[in-house]
């Protein structure tokens, strides 16, 4: 029997917020909400799913470096680290897991700021602007890109 792939989702900063946070961006949904809808697709494609949640740079570059060789995917929505954090980019590219990019909102029109992603080169790629869906997209993403390698 083949043994369940194991994925992580990851969320950075001010995520916890979500369902208050700017719901005129960012909509109604709580993160308990996104996970209970991550974990139904996990289900569905027979995945394990850790989901973590943390405002702390270091505490995410210590998830993604201790991923390789414990999970098979990461999905990453990096908050605002993805404008910023180098250091979380060389633990994406460091860890060698296959990772996708998700954001809630399309960063591409909002802030200039925004439009940087220093953590996107090192993901197999970015899904943004769709709301929370996106995060549904992204494991069915990994699953594609896991079984074709
Ligand atoms: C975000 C977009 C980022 O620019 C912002 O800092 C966030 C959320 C999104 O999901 O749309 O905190 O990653």
């Amino acid at each position: 029997m083949s043994q369940k792939l194991k994925v992580m989702v990851l969320n950075g900063p001010n995520l916890q917020l979500l369902g208050q946070r700017e719901p005129g961006i960012y909509g109604n949904e709580t993160l308990a909400d996104i996970e209970k809808r991550c974990r139904k697709v996990a289900d569905t494609l027979q995945f394990d799913l850790d989901f973590y949640q943390s405002n702390h740079e270091g505490k995410l570059v210590d998830l993604i470096g201790s991923a390789l060789n414990k999970y098979d995917g990461i999905v990453i929505n990096p908050a605002a680290y993805t404008h910023t954090s180098v250091a979380l980019r060389d633990a994406i590219a460091g860890a060698a897991v296959p990772t996708i990019e998700v954001h809630i909102s399309n960063v591409h029109s909002r802030e200039e700021f925004r439009h940087k992603s220093l953590t996107a080169p090192v993901c197999v790629g970015q899904i943004c602007g769709i709301g929370t869906y996106g995060y549904e997209l992204a494991l069915l993403g990994l699953n594609e890109f896991i079984n074709k390698k």
